[in-house]
């Protein structure tokens, strides 16, 4: 089970790693031939292939990511690119990890899955090159297709999911914990993320896959599906499931902070 949603995530979460996290890699991240960077939370990693390919031979990605079944997909779906590892371990043991120092630190929707947010942004401070950056986008809190689809859909474990699983938190305090780490924020902004779905089938595989499983697709009565979908059905009858562009559905946050540095601070001063 917990392997087809690793296969699940990778196929679901395609357009909004594809879209989305290329776009934050190719505006914020920058990654220049040679870096060494770690994806944090990489699920199945196609962004941190996508960041190897950007830092060449001569630098290095490694992704990290807690969840077994995600970092054995990401292994075998990138076996062929040279300068890409992936590693089974947490943010919060990064140090233990004895990996780094990295020049970048990438982040794509993992850290509202973390814990101890305090404690993982003294540890990616502390994992980076003096003049290295943070580049992390996250939600901070649950947009309704979500929230609503957990505690509808499968109540049973919905609580499980929204409140264990999901650690939103917001700005101010995102803010807070990266500036006490002693970094320097140079961008902290909304943007608006691509989820869009072809059908309903494909909706509810990316609510499964993105829980790990958690959510039970076995559970979800055609009831309970008419009563999820209800506000999202158009005239035509038929819900419309393309979230872009609704600002409570599809706000993401975007956050770049820089180890204080000579040359990366005279880079986003200037
Ligand atoms: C929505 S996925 C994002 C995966 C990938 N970065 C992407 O953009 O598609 C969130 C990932 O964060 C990982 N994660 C959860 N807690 C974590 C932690 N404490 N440290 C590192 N990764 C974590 C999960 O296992 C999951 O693979």
């Amino acid at each position: 089970m917990q392997r087809k949603a690793a296969d699940g995530y990778q196929q679901a979460s395609l357009l909004q790693q594809k879209v989305d996290g290329e776009d934050f890699i190719q505006k914020d991240v920058c990654p220049k031939a040679g870096d060494v960077i770690l994806d944090l939370g990489c699920g199945t990693g196609e962004l941190s292939a996508y960041l190897a390919e950007l830092v060449g031979p001569e630098g290095k990605v490694i992704g990290v990511d807690p969840d077994n079944e995600r970092i054995q997909l990401a292994r075998e779906s990138h076996k062929q690119v040279k300068n890409l590892s992936f590693v089974e371990g947490s943010a919060s043991i990064l140090p233990q990890t004895g990996l780094g120092p990295f020049d970048i630190i990438f982040s794509s929707y993992a850290l509202h899955f973390m814990k101890n947010k305090k404690q993982i942004f003294n540890n990616m401070f502390n994992s980076l090159k003096d003049g290295g950056k943070i580049t992390i986008s996250y939600m901070d809190c649950l947009p309704p297709f979500e929230f609503n689809a957990y505690m509808l859909l499968n109540p049973e474990n919905g609580e499980r999911i929204c409140k264990e699983m999901y650690q939103c938190e917001t700005k101010t305090k995102i803010e807070h914990y990266c500036s006490s780490a002693g970094f320097q924020i140079v961008k902290h902004g909304k943007f608006c993320a691509s989820f869009a779905f072809e059908s309903i089938q494909s909706l509810l595989k990316w609510h499964w896959s993105v829980t790990h499983g958690v959510l039970d697709l076995s559970l979800v009565t055609e009831e309970r599906l008419q009563k999820y979908l209800a506000p999202y059905v158009g005239e035509n009858g038929k819900p419309s499931l393309d979230f872009r562009g609704i600002k409570e559905e599809s706000t993401v946050y975007r956050l770049v902070g820089v180890k204080q540095g000579t040359n990366a601070s005279e880079e986003y001063n200037g």
